[in-house]
């Protein structure tokens, strides 16, 4: 692919697979466009490796915490269960959210918890909201221990956020579609791997092994999940589209 910007014309020109788009730079495609291609040289960059929430190291793209501290301030939910826990940034951001909202607990879940990082969480003055399990996501003892911690008529959401091939996030999905409440989400994250299949730091196989395939497949054997983007609660601009590490992340449980 290849982009031309002409900071004196304005004008923006992609010429991808013999397709060629001419646009304003000063637009919504011109955004659109630079934003991608920002993405993806700020994931090479490790751009998402560079921030904390609460003194613990978070690894994600703001951007997506805010949409998600949105939907968690729209949802309300009771219970928020996460795959992935690594240095325990985000499970502290919801925790955090939690007590904002007055009401919400977190389980967080990793194959492996570093001692140093679950001395951190458990030390942490936010530690009474959140249980930690260690194992795989998609192991029996593990999800025998997460629905003893949800109990019934409780407002579920679920985040899976651990390994990204296509095989353990469609298994992530089946094995926790059952813990989602009806009108909240499963956020199957990472998909922009789908995307990174051509950077230095990427792989070719993530074109097809990624969490979208993953996505694609589940919504197409279970319909009673829908694929949204989640309504911006503010916008006074003419954007529209999440700029994101978490494309084609939301899945609503609708029945
Ligand atoms: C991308 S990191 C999670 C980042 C974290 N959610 C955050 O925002 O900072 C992925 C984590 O998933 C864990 N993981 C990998 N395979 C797993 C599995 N099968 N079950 C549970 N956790 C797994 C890894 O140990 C790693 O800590």
């Amino acid at each position: 692919m290849k982009i031309m910007i002409d900071t004196v014309k304005n004008t923006l020109i992609q010429i991808e697979d013999g397709q060629k788009i001419e646009t304003e730079l000063y637009s919504k495609l011109g955004f659109e466009i630079i934003s991608k291609l920002w993405n993806k040289v700020g994931w090479n960059e490790k751009y998402a490796y560079t921030f904390t929430w609460q003194g613990r190291p978070i690894i994600q793209l703001p951007e997506d915490m805010i949409r998600m501290q949105e939907v968690i301030y729209t949802l309300r939910p009771d219970v928020i269960v996460e795959t992935g826990v690594a240095h325990g940034g985000s499970v502290i951001y919801y925790a955090s959210l939690c007590k904002l909202l007055g009401k919400g607990k977190v389980v967080g879940i990793d194959i492996d918890i570093r001692p140093h990082n679950k001395v951190a969480i458990q030390d942490h003055v936010l530690s009474s909201y959140i249980t930690l399990i260690e194992g795989s996501s998609t192991e029996e003892k593990v999800l025998k221990e997460v629905a003893k911690i949800i109990d019934e008529n409780e407002k579920v959401l679920v985040i899976l956020d651990s390994n990204h091939t296509k095989e353990h996030v469609l298994s992530e999905l089946e094995c926790y579609k059952n813990f989602v409440s009806v009108g909240s989400y499963m956020v199957a994250t990472d998909g922009v791997m789908q995307d990174l299949y051509d950077v230095p730091r990427g792989s070719r196989v993530w074109k097809e092994n990624n969490p979208v395939s993953a996505i694609k497949e589940f919504v197409s054997k279970n319909a009673n999940f829908i694929l949204v983007q989640p309504k911006w609660l503010f916008n006074e601009s003419i954007l529209t589209e999440n700029i994101t590490h978490w494309p084609m992340a939301f899945l609503k449980k609708m029945k």
